[in-house]
């Protein structure tokens, strides 16, 4: 087979229809967004269309949405304007053990400066601790930090829950941030009655450019910007805009939610596919996270016993198949925080992979991943002993 590509949780292929409306304003309105003359005026318009176009997805309004370079910095941007704007509120800031590393790295940094940070338990299928969240929430607590889909194991966290608890506290000054980087094409956003006050997204994870991305801040949010200069996306995010990107990531929103059900259903039925298949092709192998059934429909998370995660990529590689061992920001760290904190053994760790799929995945190219596993696994395993 010539490519089976099942690491979309590290970064999709670009639709080709998004690829078509990035053209017009790399080729013909080449204009910057903020030049007084009709150039600028025709590429103001085109940013403000794929405005809407995120918005719309997610129920927001298209003030709501500003720009960004992808979800690592919209995390930032979250987490480091909350604590800017928000400090004679308080010092708690809460979030899980298992964030993605752009929201991990700035809280650990912001806990060596003296922030107190309560970094939230998971069980062994990687769902947070509500009782611990409604334990140690306060008056002091600014931020809630929460990520909707996990990015290595697929589990959904219950934000409804989330919300219900939050609620109380929002009035005395907290924020409620959602990274939906991974939940964005799969799961409904439905912002127009809800607490959630900081929502992060990312393009090049819904087969649109990599270098876009958005924060959803609601209206009334109060956030200092990191970088300062011109007043681009409404003084939230100076330099001039990424046109084409966000015109991608606006039209790959917009067509990742209007096809959203048929391409759930299948990724589901093919994941669920790929797990039987792995479950009844090999011996010593063990599902990381949710149920099969349960999760978002594109992720599986897989150790198999007395195998090195590492060495598996790459004899799948060998046979054009690409996977990861977990997320690709940390994956040449061979232990996952998420898989530690879910309490897996260290021998489950080294030997998980990921498998991510997307509405290009097809049935055959499961059934030839699977094939292949059942050749792969037994060699590695005799080779180790
Ligand atoms: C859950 C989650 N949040 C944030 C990010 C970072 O997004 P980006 O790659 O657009 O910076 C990722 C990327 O893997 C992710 O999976």
């Amino acid at each position: 087979m010539e490519e089976v590509y099942l690491d979309n949780s590290a970064t999709t292929k670009v639709k080709d229809k998004v690829i078509e409306t990035m053209m017009k304003p790399m080729k013909e309105v080449y204009g910057n967004p903020s030049s007084l003359h009709s150039m600028g005026i025709e590429a103001e318009k085109l940013l403000k269309k794929a405005r809407r176009k995120v918005a719309k997805a997610i129920r927001a309004d298209a003030e709501e949405i500003i720009f960004t370079s992808g979800g690592t910095e919209a995390n930032n941007l979250a987490i480091k304007g909350t604590i800017n704007t928000l400090q004679r509120y308080g010092n708690h800031l809460i979030t899980t053990k298992i964030e993605h590393s752009s929201t991990l790295h700035p809280l650990q940094d912001l806990e060596k400066e003296g922030w107190e940070v309560t970094f939230l338990d998971v069980d062994e299928k990687g769902i947070l601790d509500l009782e611990q969240l409604a334990e140690v929430i306060s008056e002091d607590t600014i931020l809630v930090s929460i990520m909707q889909v996990n990015n290595e194991v697929g589990s959904i966290q219950p934000i409804k829950e989330v919300e219900k608890i939050v609620q109380d506290y929002q009035d005395s000054g907290l924020y409620l941030h959602i990274d939906a980087v991974q939940a964005l094409d799969k799961l409904e956003i439905n912002l127009s009655n809800s607490s959630i006050d900081l929502l992060s997204m990312s393009g090049h994870k819904i087969h649109g450019p990599k270098g876009s991305g958005a924060l959803y801040i609601a209206d009334g949010t109060r956030l200092k910007s990191l970088i300062t200069g011109g007043g681009q996306e409404f003084g939230y995010r100076a330099g001039t805009e990424n046109v084409a990107g966000y015109v991608g990531f606006g039209e790959a929103v917009k067509l990742a939610t209007t096809e959203v059900e048929a391409d759930v259903e299948q990724m589901q039925k093919l994941k669920e596919e790929l797990a039987a298949g792995i479950k009844d092709g090999l011996e010593g192998v063990q599902i990381n996270g949710p149920e099969v059934t349960a999760g978002v429909p594109h992720i599986l998370n897989v150790s198999f016993q007395g195998v090195k995660g590492e060495v598996l990529v790459h004899a799948l590689e060998a046979e054009n198949i690409y996977v990861s061992t977990g997320s690709a920001c940390s994956s040449k760290d061979s232990k996952s925080h998420v898989l530690a904190a879910m309490g897996l053994e260290q021998k489950a760790m080294e030997g998980a992979i990921r498998f991510s799929l997307s509405s290009f995945t097809s049935k055959e190219e499961i059934s030839y991943t699977v094939e292949k596993l059942k050749e792969i696994v037994p060699r590695l395993r005799q080779i180790t002993g």
